[in-house]
């Protein structure tokens, strides 16, 4: 059985583009995989986390693993940090990345943007704790939205430069895009990702968003005057935005949505995606509600945490000797 890694930031509340881009593709890839899941907290700590705030949305990250469906039976499901050999092996893959390499990265120049001197350096370091995440479990798939793809190309150089210095240790994974919404824009904004640090809500859905609000954000997201539902992403990239997000929603393709709503106007558009919206969240919602009060979460946390760890301590061990790292 090939095997899927896959990580989300517990940095803020679960957007839809989340859902769109990765959750929804986990859950069809759990019966057919060995799938490891992850709360990459490592990662969320690049900039200032509240620790408050950084543990109850930990936990409710979780609990939104498992209300979309993911069976903790079927796949592991942990905490970054309670693998040590993440950041072990983190730093093993920034000793093989190049300071150039990492400037270079998208993300990095779009988060260190208006920081000035006070750019944490974890931001820039931080695609090498993602290699290593992905290259501890022999990783064949790496289900991701869009935005990651640049992370995906560094870690497969990374995997071969460590395997042509020290010989064949890892196996070179393979990015998996959705084939719809894999790039759900900004409500507000929408020549801008969807993202969960966004500080202006209204820009994106959250998971756990109340029908009122998922109704309000919609109506209110920003669109064109033309009124015509059709597909332009350059000329009408609101409309376009939410199309896509219907089309992945409900499975009809553009051309469908567009024959469906010619003559309509935004206003009846928008009604019928966030009905959409809401009818996929509503059942999360009331799953989520349940996990998160019971202490069955935590049980598969650390569950989780220790199959992660027997699995990732092997492989350190042999990255260790391969680099001579080992005495014995
Ligand atoms: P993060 O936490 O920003 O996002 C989690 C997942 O959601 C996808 N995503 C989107 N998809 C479509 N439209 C959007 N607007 C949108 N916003 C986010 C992301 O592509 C991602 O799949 N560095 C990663 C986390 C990570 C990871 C890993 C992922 C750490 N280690 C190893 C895969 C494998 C991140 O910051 O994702």
């Amino acid at each position: 059985m090939k095997t899927i890694f896959s990580g989300i930031q517990p940095s803020g509340v679960i957007t839809l583009g989340n859902y769109l881009g990765a959750l929804r593709q986990f859950v069809q890839l759990q019966d057919e995989y060995n799938c490891y899941f992850c709360i990459v907290n490592q990662h969320a700590i690049t900039v200032p986390q509240d620790p408050q705030k950084l543990k109850e949305n930990t936990r409710s990250l979780a609990a939104l693993y498992l209300a979309v469906g993911l069976d903790p039976a079927k796949i592991t499901l942990f905490v970054q940090s309670e693998v040590p050999a993440h950041t072990k092996l983190g730093w093993i893959m920034q000793c093989t990345t190049y300071v150039g390499e990492m400037e270079r990265m998208t993300q990095y120049k779009d988060k260190s943007q208006g920081r000035n001197e006070s750019i944490p350096l974890g931001l820039l370091a931080y695609p090498p704790l993602m290699a290593a995440d992905i290259l501890l479990y022999d990783t064949h798939f790496v289900p991701v939205g869009e935005d990651q793809k640049q992370h995906l190309e560094l870690t497969r150089d990374l995997a071969q430069r460590f395997n042509n210095r020290y010989g064949e240790t890892f196996v070179i994974p393979e990015v998996r895009i959705a084939e719809s919404g894999a790039r759900v824009m900004s409500l507000q904004e929408p020549t801008k990702k969807m993202s969960k640090s966004d500080p202006n809500t209204a820009s994106f859905v959250s998971l756990l968003d109340s029908e009122k609000d998922i109704v309000k954000k919609i109506k209110r997201s920003q669109t064109d005057s033309d009124n015509q539902v059709r597909y332009d992403k350059e000329n009408k990239p609101g409309i376009s935005n939410l199309m896509s997000i219907y089309s992945a929603l409900t499975g009809k393709t553009i051309e469908q949505i567009e024959i469906e709503f010619d003559g309509q106007g935004y206003g009846q558009f928008k009604g019928a995606v966030a009905d959409a919206v809401v009818a996929t969240l509503a059942p999360i919602q009331e799953k989520y509600e349940k996990y998160l009060a019971s202490d069955e979460l935590d049980k598969i946390l650390d569950e989780g945490a220790r199959k992660a760890s027997e699995v990732a301590n092997k492989m350190m061990d042999k990255v260790e000797r391969a680099m001579g790292m080992q005495r014995g």
